[in-house]
């Protein structure tokens, strides 16, 4: 199982604050407009990014419900603030083996932000079922698409990206991982549900600047590309040369996601 740093959340959130797609947010908050208390299910909450996101969002009292299954993350997002009106409940649970929380937990709607990619298929539509049964609306953020733009390009930028693809692939704890195709899997299996869907890009811009991003990023996918057998030398040459631009401030990247909101027709 992958395990995420409350570091590396930290560093990623302000991205994520900044990509979330305007108009799909704008979806969500509209279909609670006329309702004085939501109850908000997380999956995978980490530190509780998405409360924090969308808290303020909301002028209601609200219930939110986080689960993940890392407890040090878990502490985190209980000590977070809390949304001005409401509660924040947090629960250690596997959700690879434990997905009855969806069916169980109290919930006007499920959230998560930056999983779908790392699951596999065969959880997706057990997922997709359990809201889909309950005809809970569904917003998922930060889901990656694949699209991955370097500026300026390397000649071994290709080779490296291409096996992050295939390490996105791998199993990260549900079984092989959707990786780049997650997101339109889960469009395309809730829209045969019933559901209708809102979606718009969410893509990380990462400026020259940005140093400690950019470089978190390069040392993950050169870790990635050697395990997944590109040869060590090759892969150092490359970091070092994406490296070296990094820091004479010519380095740039954009990271693809795609956020969506989906919806039962004929529900709120
Ligand atoms: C990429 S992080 C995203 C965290 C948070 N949603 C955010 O946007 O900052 C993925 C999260 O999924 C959680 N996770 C991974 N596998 C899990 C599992 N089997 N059960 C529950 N949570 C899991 C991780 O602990 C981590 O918090």
């Amino acid at each position: 199982m992958k395990e995420f740093s409350a570091d590396w959340l930290a560093l990623r959130e302000l991205y994520d604050m900044r990509a979330r797609n305007p108009s799909v947010l704008k979806s969500v908050v509209q279909t609670f407009n006329d309702v004085l208390a939501i109850t908000i299910v997380d999956l995978g909450c980490g530190t509780g990014s998405m409360m924090r996101a969308l808290s303020s969002c909301f002028p209601q009292h609200q219930d939110w419900r986080l689960f993940d299954n890392d407890l040090r993350l878990l502490e985190r997002a209980r000590a977070t603030p809390h949304p001005a009106a409401g509660t924040v409940t947090v629960v250690l649970a596997d959700l690879s083996r434990d997905l009855e929380v969806v069916s169980e937990t109290p919930a006007d709607m499920v959230t998560t932000s930056a999983l779908l990619d790392l699951v596999s298929e065969a959880w997706l539509e057990r997922l997709a079922s359990k809201i889909a049964a309950r005809s809970l609306p569904f917003y998922a953020t930060i889901t990656h698409d694949g699209r991955i733009d370097l500026t300026p390009a390397d000649s071994f930028d290709a080779a490296v990206l291409a096996a992050v693809k295939a390490h996105q692939r791998s199993d990260k704890g549900f079984g092989p991982a959707l990786g780049a195709t997650a997101a339109s899997f889960a469009i395309t299996r809730l829209q045969s549900l019933g559901y209708s869907v809102v979606q718009g890009t969410s893509d990380w811009v990462i400026a020259p600047h940005d140093y400690d991003m950019q470089l978190e990023m390069l040392a993950g996918w050169a870790a990635a590309a050697h395990e997944m057998g590109e040869r060590f030398t090759a892969v150092a040459d490359w970091l070092a040369r994406r490296c070296e631009l990094l820091a004479s401030g010519q380095s740039s990247m954009r990271i693809g996601h795609v956020d969506f909101w989906a919806r039962q027709t004929g529900t709120r």
